[in-house]
């Protein structure tokens, strides 16, 4: 480690399962880098929802990652592990990490790194990892959308929501997409798509179906499943693709089988946080082959919220849990 570093740090750390009040300030030791890793001085660390059920206990950090939360920093990198040939440094990236993010310094595998996009702050980049990365996967890869298809996202202005709605129109996609309240669903076709519609009051179902004269759309990425499942399933296009990354309304469903076997319906899933490298990092050359341009050209941009002071993390995972944000929540160092 080179000798200009400090050897303790701050951070945030979760002193028990519980309320936002459970995170706490403190010192640790600054983490070194392993084979394959880089140390970044973090200056923003994005926020996420899996970071508040990691807080209240249900959402335990995978084998070998930090126990502090934080999935995502920008920084500058300013110490190299072993067999590190990119990124170098002081450069500045934004990266995605297992842990660790709320601190002043958090390792990082070096190929989940990448460069801070031109013409983006460091704040905007660290709102970018998780959600970029998570669509990516999901919409793209599993969800196969196409070009000229049409697609729901459901939790419109939620991190994941904001930035599948600038992806998914920046493809060529016709977006549509639900959310709480009639300025959230505003929100929604500001940023893109074709309808917001407002679960509150509106029934996505008949809307969508509407729209697309009957037939459906072709992609839909699920927050919320419970009742939403068999609702979405009504919601398909033949041969359409559903693909579930979270449950905020429940995991359990009572739904009709028959609409999966009559229109060829594909259901899938996943997680991204306790994957292999390996596989983030084909991910993170998709993005940057793809998304990057997009973000460097003005073309999508992520959507921040607020940002609030390291020692503030409380309050900012208080505000997530509210849910009366849009896009997405930053610390700043
Ligand atoms: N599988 C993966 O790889 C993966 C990766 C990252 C995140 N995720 C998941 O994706 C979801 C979104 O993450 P995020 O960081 O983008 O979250 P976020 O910004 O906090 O947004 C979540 C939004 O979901 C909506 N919502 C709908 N039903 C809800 C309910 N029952 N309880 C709470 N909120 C509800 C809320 O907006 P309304 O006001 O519109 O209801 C809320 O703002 C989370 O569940 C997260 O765990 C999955």
């Amino acid at each position: 480690m080179p000798p200009s570093l400090p050897s303790t740090m701050r951070c945030v750390e979760i002193a028990r399962p519980g309320p936002p009040d459970v995170l706490t300030p403190t010192r640790r030791a600054v983490p070194v880098p392993a084979t394959g890793e880089v140390l970044i001085r973090v200056r923003a660390a994005g926020i996420n929802r899996p970071d508040v059920f990691q807080r209240k206990g249900s959402y335990p950090p995978p084998p070998g990652a930090s126990d502090i939360p934080g999935l995502e920093i920008a920084g500058t990198v300013v110490a190299l592990g072993a067999e590190v040939s990119t990124p170098q440094l002081g450069d500045e990236v934004c990266a995605l990490v297992p842990g660790g993010g709320y601190a002043e310094f958090c390792t990082a595998a070096a190929p989940l790194c990448l460069p801070v996009p031109r013409g983006l702050d460091i704040v905007h980049a660290a709102a970018i990892p998780e959600t970029y990365f998570t669509v990516w996967n999901n919409v793209f890869d599993r969800g196969r959308l196409q070009p000229g298809e049409s697609f729901l996202v459901h939790g419109g202005t939620s991190g994941i929501g904001t930035t599948a709605i600038a992806l998914a129109k920046r493809w060529g996609a016709t977006v549509f997409a639900t959310a709480g309240g009639p300025d959230k669903a505003a929100m929604c076709e500001r940023l893109g798509a074709r309808r917001g519609i407002d679960y509150r009051t509106e029934d996505f179902v008949n809307i969508v179906l509407e729209l697309t004269h009957v037939r459906g759309v072709d992609v839909i990425l699920d927050m919320v499943g419970g009742d939403y499942f068999a609702r979405n399933l009504t919601t398909l296009a033949p041969d359409g693709r559903l693909v579930q990354i979270a449950f905020l309304g429940g995991y359990r469903a009572e739904v009709d089988l028959r609409p999966i076997m009559v229109k060829r319906l594909t259901i899938t899933g996943s997680t991204l946080r306790a994957r292999p490298v390996a596989e983030k990092a084909r991910l993170a050359a998709a993005l940057r082959e793809h998304a990057w341009p997009w973000l460097e050209r003005g073309e999508v941009r992520p959507l921040v919220h607020a940002t609030f002071p390291l020692e503030a993390a409380a309050q900012a995972q208080a505000l997530m849990e509210s849910s009366a944000h849009i896009g997405k929540i930053v610390l700043t160092i």
